[in-house]
């Protein structure tokens, strides 16, 4: 538990980065600023760093963590899909995505990302806006429920689970991350395809993507990000299941025929102390891309 905040890939993400003083960073992610300071201490004493956050909750309290590093950062409220456009024309050396939810974020039971904690189903990063978890739950068409949980959690037993919801929600309003993980848990069978896997995993994933737009043009997003980038400048993104690590994958190939180079042909991993102490990183996958110097 004590680890629970720990960035991910932390000394990976660095060296991909390739961090050095004077030069401008991006962390389109910030979250509680981890990967953000260890960026402000390797480029010292003069790299500077904007980042992103769509949570004002989470800005909050990485603006006080971040505070000693004064003028060198600037934080901002927005999804990392306007970045281009805040940086209005400036070049950045490095660009860092740590894609998905936080662990504050997954840990605290009001946001409602978990099946582990009860809480009331929201599951939005940013919650000024959009739809939460339940109404999508409530209000969705059945079919189109099913649909998002087959996409977005690969789980083949979407159309049964989108049943038992549908029928649940007829007689009250689904309102709690406990009642849909029971629902689910009851949906879903017995025998779980991969042992030891809750089997309201899937479901909630399905969900959190759905409601977040997470693979809402990521490609066109990253594809922005890397135009950003100056000479010999890098983009490194670590995702955290296969639906986003592939979109990644094929965004980085198509853009080596435009003047960038994939950095490691297979995604970096972490080493098996990280994911013995940090459980949240077992699943990440880092990629890295790097603008060739101008001709
Ligand atoms: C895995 S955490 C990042 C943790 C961070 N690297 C650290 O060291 O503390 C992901 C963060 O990205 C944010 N996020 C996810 N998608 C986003 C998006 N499209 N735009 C901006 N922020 C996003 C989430 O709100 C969350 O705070």
């Amino acid at each position: 538990m004590a680890r629970a905040h720990e960035p991910v890939l932390l000394a990976e993400a660095l060296a991909m980065l390739a961090v050095r003083p004077g030069g401008l960073y991006v962390d389109g992610t910030v979250g509680l600023g981890g990967h953000a300071a260890a960026i402000l201490d390797a480029g010292a004493p003069d790299a500077r760093l904007v980042g992103f956050d769509r949570d004002a909750e989470t800005l909050e309290r990485t603006r006080e963590a971040l505070a000693s590093y004064g003028g060198r950062v600037r934080l901002v409220h927005a999804d990392f899909r306007e970045a281009p456009a805040q940086l209005r024309g400036q070049r950045a050396d490095g660009v860092l995505l740590d894609l998905g939810v936080s662990s504050v974020q997954l840990d605290t039971a009001e946001r409602g990302f978990s099946f582990q904690a009860d809480g009331p189903l929201d599951m939005r990063m940013d919650r000024s806006a959009g739809e939460t978890a339940a109404d999508v739950v409530n209000e969705m068409d059945e079919e189109d429920l099913a649909d998002v949980i087959y996409r977005f959690g690969e789980d083949r037993a979407s159309r049964r689970i989108a049943r038992a919801i549908a029928s649940a929600r007829r007689q009250h309003r689904i309102a709690t991350t406990g009642e849909l993980a029971a629902i689910v848990r009851g949906a879903a069978g017995r025998r779980p395809r991969r042992p030891g896997l809750d089997p309201a995993t899937r479901t909630f994933q399905a969900l959190r993507i759905h409601v977040n737009r997470e693979l809402d043009r990521l490609s066109d997003a990253l594809r922005a990000l890397a135009g950003c980038l100056a000479p010999n400048g890098r983009l490194a993104v670590i995702a955290f299941h296969s639906l986003e690590d592939r979109e990644v994958k094929h965004t980085f190939r198509a853009l080596v025929s435009e003047g960038f180079e994939v950095l490691a042909k297979k995604p970096v991993r972490p080493g098996d102390a990280e994911a013995a102490r940090n459980p949240r990183a077992r699943s990440a996958r880092l990629r890295g891309l790097r603008r060739r110097e101008a001709a």
